[in-house]
């Protein structure tokens, strides 16, 4: 079998943290979440992988390199614009051929190893297999209404009156007569070739479609609070190890993650959480559920329930920072120059709540 992620799209939803970088990139519990796909798909045993890139493509294959660090080969497939995960199977024709394959969207989370479904469907004679996640507004994803059996009755994408809150998984499988319907079905109203209609295709044209119910978790960690929720997920699911160095006035549970190069110094790290690496922690309090990315500096502050990403410097902070996302090369300092008054410099697309 052969792997294909998808990797386009410009993730306007995370700006501004998204504004200059893929959004596949931004990490979750310090990894990328297309890391953790990769991850996925080769746990599964595959090692051929196609990863379909837009606009960001530069910076993805910056990240990803060959693919050698996983000891995958990574094939780039460039798609000149957004225009539907169906065209995306499209135009990847060429690097699937005739293999069977698992198709994985790049900011998908999803709990636990995803590797026995796969090999089901490798050694199973289906068209495709879809997996299905029950969720609370169904209308904003591919839909689909099941029979008394658990067959598939019909797949419906953003339905304005949901049948079921029976929402499609960013993740699908496939044989070649995929490859029939993407050629066969028409744009949508949103003007994307949907793969959930190409499915529907698949279904009236007597193709075998497997729905795999997914009980656990599963995030597209499409939004910020989502991005966040991610967070949380894996941080509760990471196995924890010290390799940085703390000092005898630190207190760390056993929770945390302190990844090579990092010190704490004088600090309390409550999990579960993870500091990268190179990073310094120093007067600080670091709350559960918080992600703090390499080389980033906090002193003489508190977070909780946050990501902050690489690079940045939070010092001096009186008030305890929450629920927040912090970018790269970002500096959050308490400045006792007069007029007493907050004094920003933010890009677009930044938000900020103050007290
Ligand atoms: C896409 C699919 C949808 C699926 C969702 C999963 O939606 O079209 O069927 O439920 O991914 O994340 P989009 O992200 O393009 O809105």
């Amino acid at each position: 079998m052969k792997g294909l992620i998808l990797s386009g799209g410009k993730g306007t939803r995370l700006y501004p943290i998204t504004f200059n970088r893929a959004k596949q990139l931004v990490p979750v519990a310090n990894k990328p979440v297309l890391f953790r796909v990769i991850e996925a798909i080769k746990d599964a045993g595959i090692d051929d992988i196609g990863i379909v890139i837009g606009d960001t493509g530069a910076e993805i294959r910056q990240a990803v390199g060959n693919g050698s660090r996983w000891d995958v080969k990574i094939t780039y497939i460039e798609q000149d614009a957004p225009l539907g995960l169906a065209h995306a199977v499209k135009i990847s024709h060429d690097f699937i051929g005739d293999e069977r394959f698992v198709m994985f969207l790049g900011d998908n989370v999803i709990e636990g190893g995803i590797s026995d479904l796969i090999r089901q469907f490798a050694s199973s004679d289906w068209n495709s297999q879809i997996v299905l996640t029950e969720v609370d507004e169904p209308q904003h994803y591919g839909v689909a209404e099941l029979d008394n059996d658990g067959k598939i009755v019909r797949l419906i994408e953003k339905p304005r009156t949901p049948p079921s809150n029976l929402a499609l998984v960013g993740i699908y499988m496939f044989d070649k007569t995929i490859f029939d319907a993407v050629h066969a079905i028409e744009p949508s109203w949103r003007g994307e070739l949907e793969i959930t209609d190409a499915i529907q295709w698949l279904l009236e044209n007597s193709r075998t479609v497997f729905p795999f119910v997914h009980r656990g978790w599963w995030i597209d960690t499409g939004k910020t609070v989502d991005m966040l929720d991610a967070n949380n997920r894996v941080l509760a699911e990471l196995e924890h190890r010290v390799d940085g160095y703390i000092d005898r006035d630190s207190k760390i549970d056993h929770l945390v993650t302190v990844a090579r190069g990092a010190e704490v110094i004088n600090s309390v790290i409550r999990g579960p959480a993870i500091i990268g690496e190179d990073c310094r922690i120093i007067n600080s309090y670091i709350g559960p559920f918080t992600s703090i990315y390499d080389h980033t500096v906090v002193e003489d502050s508190e977070i909780e329930h946050s990501i902050i990403l690489d690079n940045s410097r939070i010092v001096g902070i009186p008030n305890r920072i929450e629920d927040s996302i912090i970018g790269r090369d970002v500096e959050i300092t308490y400045s006792p120059i007069k007029p007493k008054a907050y004094k920003m410099v933010l890009g677009d697309h930044s938000k900020v709540g103050l007290l």
